[in-house]
């Protein structure tokens, strides 16, 4: 690993050829003799000079102090800025200007080198700490919270070094009192650099903070008198959390698949609903805006465009998530994934829910009419083109001839859900109208129309306060203009719904308080410490666990009667005559998913352990692992139903949530079924007319190809981090919510997303979410105000905590080549025991054991009987 010191060197040889400037700009440790604090800063005396300092805590968390310098005089109000990550294109970008007394801040993002764009990192407070002008130059001291992640990369505040880069503009900044200000170029004035991090740490990180806590005072010095005056800056992060006025029976959190239509349910039941979503609009029917230049005035943004959907993988800054590590997708924008997936849609199967995990009451009988109301919202189409015409063809024509004479057969997904043995389909979609439909256009609009319900944007719910079991408030911060801060109160009647999907939802609820006891340290220790409910009310559940995606093995083929379509292109130089057809008739190849993933296959095996898995290839028409080609085909091949690979998620200290051991492959059984459908795949196209196999190669056995594999394994079908269950996860279960979907040791809190599945399903899940959805809305209506959960004792009383170590080791699978690498990791989790009352006394067959107010036993005799509810053994 190169030295610090070797990186400023390394980039500033860069710059020197691209500036010339680059000798005269120096880096090192820095100490601001107005504030005191003390940085690792980068100055460049060009152009008027500039300065750029960063601080952070002794133990890095998610937050730095900055510090930005630059000139005054002719032409007034130039900008400096600075790139978090060092490229202009990608990172975070941090511009300031002087307007006045005052300095102006404004976050940026680009994606080429053009003026970039407004656009506040999700979660992203920057607040000034203090703001100084004299004769010559301004200076801005401010504190940046979560500003250190962004879509496609991240500023390691714990890393020993980082690489930042620097631009400053010799032209004034056309609407100097405007964050949003167009801003004019740089000319030359740009360079990466290196600081290093380690010196930039200080224990009297804290100290800084407290001494110009932001709202305070920002020091003026008059460039015609030497008088100092002092003046307010703003900011939001330091005043007190406003309370808001209102309270409402449910707060559903998080717009997504789950949140929608819980939100729906209830407002229609007339119970008062508040829906807070992180992100921004999505689709052009809830106010979004993000639109693909030749929409003209049609009301459309990318969203709605079904041919666009890939786009997420070009350009998703300000749509996903930024605070999961690792490269995780998913959406965090109004409708969740929903918004930004490929619309893949169809019923399930009784396999999904009989012979899973799910449990008694979520069977595929109790599922069914819950299905049916989903899917009466939501038919989903196989013609999704509003001209009743199938486009891209080509590839179904061609797996129909591969497929059929090998004694696979044409089936209807809908009508037939439970044929899934060496079937094939033409891909039904939640389309309605030629664009993306689905809950977002059915669910959420309902919803809206009714008065006691309520929808919230930019707005991110960062904890939950309780007493006890009970919760009793909702901290919110704003993520962009229109986002709310504030203190929701949650009274004995209000409930909290979590549906803020598999990663997030988790999040809150360690920030809650509530999870294994090594991920609240975590969050004990981070920013959050000073405001964490104290331990001794942590309720200790395995959030995290039983983490689950459908490993997924691209197989890569070509023929020549496949041609492509280039979708990506669509996005700003679509073919006229397809432009045309969908902004006319809402027709034509934009009408339908990219890259024409129109063609879905299923088989069953029954593997090494006896059970049976179930696999499901969606094919697309596009080359991947490097391949290229007009002609090629990738079918993406996912374990899915029977799936026994489970993984973990936990927290960072930086409060970004992290898959720690990876789901994939991580059973022998699982192993064996994935080989088995490789080499069927093989077996059934090996002889097929001009069919070239891509990946595998000619003649590549199956195991290999999965042992060399280095492709992705992810889906993007994330599950399970709540997992539901009869099985108290306070008392070594694995269940995080009961079979009303309530959060164990709780009396108002539930989850309802993709958290909660016990077990993995058929691939593509959001119909499979919306119709728990359906039901757990059903359930949580029925169930009586501040019920115990599952029929367990009081919430969180009279309950030992015993510590055992758990290691989770690697697959079996020995990998000689792949790249993949699967976390090994030692933890220690904390399970807890429900104790009787002092006496250790058990209760007899149908006797009381719990309840408001029981103070007598709490389990049931054993060998005689069992828990039956909340009151009652059985
Ligand atoms: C690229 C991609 C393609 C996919 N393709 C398909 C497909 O074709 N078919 C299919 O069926 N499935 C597909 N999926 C999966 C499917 O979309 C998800 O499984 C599903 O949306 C998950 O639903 P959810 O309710 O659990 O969470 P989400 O839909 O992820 O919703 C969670 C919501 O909570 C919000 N949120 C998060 N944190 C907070 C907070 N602190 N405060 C407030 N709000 C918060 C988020 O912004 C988001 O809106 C795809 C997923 C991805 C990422
Ligand atoms: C205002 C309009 C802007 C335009 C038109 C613009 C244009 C460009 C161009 C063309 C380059 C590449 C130069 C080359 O490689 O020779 C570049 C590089 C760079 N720009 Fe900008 N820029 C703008 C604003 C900004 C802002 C606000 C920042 C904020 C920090 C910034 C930071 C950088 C950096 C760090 C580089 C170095 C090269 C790299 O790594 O990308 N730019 N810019």
């Amino acid at each position: 690993m190169p030295k610090v010191w070797d990186i400023v060197a390394t980039v500033a040889a860069v710059a020197i050829g691209g500036a010339n400037y680059a000798l005269a700009q120096t880096t090192g440790a820095y100490t601001d003799s107005r504030t005191g604090i003390v940085y690792q800063a980068y100055k460049n005396p060009n152009y008027g000079g500039y300065t750029f300092g960063i601080a952070i805590p002794s133990s890095p968390t998610n937050e730095f102090i900055g510090l930005l310098e630059g000139p005054l005089g002719t032409p007034a109000n130039r900008w400096a800025g600075v790139s978090l990550g060092g490229p202009m294109n990608g990172p975070t970008l941090i511009v300031a200007w002087p307007n006045g007394n005052d300095v102006v801040t404004s976050f940026r993002t680009a994606s080429n080198w053009i003026e970039p764009t407004p656009l506040t990192p999700t979660g992203a407070t920057l607040t000034k700490m203090n703001v100084a002008v004299n004769s010559t130059h301004w200076s801005l001291t401010f504190r940046c919270i979560n500003c250190n992640t962004w879509a496609s990369g991240s500023l390691d505040l714990t890393g020993a070094a980082a690489v930042f880069g620097y631009a400053q503009s010799p032209y004034s900044v056309v609407t100097p009192s405007s964050p949003d200000s167009s801003l004019q170029p740089h000319d030359n004035s740009f360079a990466n650099y290196g600081l290093p991090l380690t010196s930039a740490r200080s224990a009297n990180y804290a100290t800084w903070i407290a001494q110009y806590p932001g709202g305070t005072t920002s020091t003026t010095t008059s460039r015609t008198t030497t008088t100092t005056t002092t003046t307010r800056t703003t900011t939001t992060s330091v005043a007190p959390l406003p309370t808001y006025t209102k309270t409402f029976d449910y707060i559903v959190i998080g717009a997504g698949a789950g949140g929608m239509v819980m939100a729906d349910r209830l407002s229609e039941a007339g119970k008062s609903v508040l829906l807070i979503e992180r992100g921004p609009p999505s689709t052009y029917q809830h106010g979004g805006r993000i639109q693909p230049p030749w929409v003209g005035s049609a009301n459309l943004t990318r969203f709605d465009i079904p041919g666009l959907c890939n786009e997420i993988w070009h350009n998703s800054s300000g749509i996903a998530c930024t605070d999961i590590s690792g490269g995780v997708m998913a959406g965090c924008i109004l409708g969740g994934g929903t918004a930004i997936n490929s619309g893949l849609f169809w019923k399930p199967q009784p396999y999904d829910y009989d012979n899973t995990d799910w449990p008694v009451g979520w069977k595929y009988n109790d599922m069914t009419p819950y299905v049916n109301k989903v899917f009466s919202r939501i038919p989903s189409t196989t013609t999704p083109s509003q001209d009743g015409q199938r486009y891209g063809q080509d590839l179904y024509n061609l797996l129909y001839s591969v497929l059929q004479p090998k004694g696979w057969n044409p089936i209807d997904a809908n009508a037939q859900p439970d044929q899934k043995n060496r079937t094939f389909v033409h891909t039904p979609y939640m389309y309605s109208g030629g664009q993306r439909g689905g809950p977002l256009a059915t669910y959420l609009v309902s919803a809206k129309a009714r008065s006691n319900f309520q929808l919230w944007v930019n707005t991110a719910v960062v904890k939950l306060n309780r007493n006890g079991g009970q919760i009793t408030g909702v901290v919110t911060e704003a993520t962009a203009a229109g986002g709310m801060r504030y203190l929701i109160n949650v009274s004995t009647s209000g409930r909290v719904i979590l549906s803020s999907g598999v990663f997030n939802t988790a999040k809150i609820l360690f920030r809650s308080g509530i999870g294994p006891t090594d991920a609240l340290n975590v969050v004990k220790a981070s920013t959050d410490g000073p405001t964490m409910i104290d331990s001794s009310q942590w309720i200790n559940l395995p959030v995290g666990s039983n983490l689950h995606d459908q490993d997924n093995t691209d197989l890569v083929f070509s023929h020549p009667t496949i041609t492509s379509y280039d979708f990506y292109a669509a996005y700003s130089s679509p073919i006229p005559a397809d432009r045309d057809k969908y902004l006319n008739q809402r027709a034509g190849q934009l009408a339908e998913a990219a890259p024409n993933c129109n063609t879905v296959f299923f088989e069953s095996f029954t593997s090494s352990d006896g059970r049976v898995r179930q696999v499901q290839w969606t094919a697309r028409k596009e080359p991947s692992l490097g391949a290229a080609g007009d002609d090629m085909v990738t079918l993406s091949l996912y374990l899915t139903a029977g799936a026994t690979s489970r993984g973990h998620l936990t927290i960072q200290p930086s409060l970004n949530t992290v898959v720690d051991v990876l789901p994939y492959l991580n059973t022998q059984a699982d192993i064996d079924a994935k080989v088995k459908a490789i080499q069927s795949w093989i077996n059934v196209a090996n002889n097929y007319p001009n069919l070239t196999f891509v990946y595998p190669v000619k003649g590549q056995n199956a195991s290999d190809y999965l042992t060399n594999y280095v492709g992705g394994h992810g889906s993007n079908h994330w599950m399970g981090t709540c997992r539901m269950g009869t099985d108290d996860g306070r008392a070594g279960g694995k269940a995080v919510v009961d079979t009303n979907t309530q959060v164990w040791g709780t009396l108002n809190l539930f989850v309802v997303d993709a958290s909660i599945f016990p077990s993995t399903i058929t691939a593509n899940p959001s119909a499979y979410i919306l119709s728990v959805a359906e039901r757990a809305a059903a359930k949580i209506l029925a169930l009586a105000l501040n019920s115990n959960p599952g029929g367990s004792s009081s919430t969180t009383t009279s309950r030992t905590t015993t510590t055992s170590s758990r290691t989770t080791t690697t697959s079996s699978r020995t990998t000689t080549t792949s790249s993949r690498t699967t976390t090994t990791s030692i933890r220690t989790t904390t399970t807890s025991t429900r104790t009787t009352t002092a006496s250790g006394a058990t209760q007899t067959l149908y006797g009381q054991c719990a309840g408001v107010g029981w103070t007598g036993p709490t389990v049931c005799a054993s060998g005689s009987c069992q828990y039956q509810n909340a009151y009652y053994c059985k």
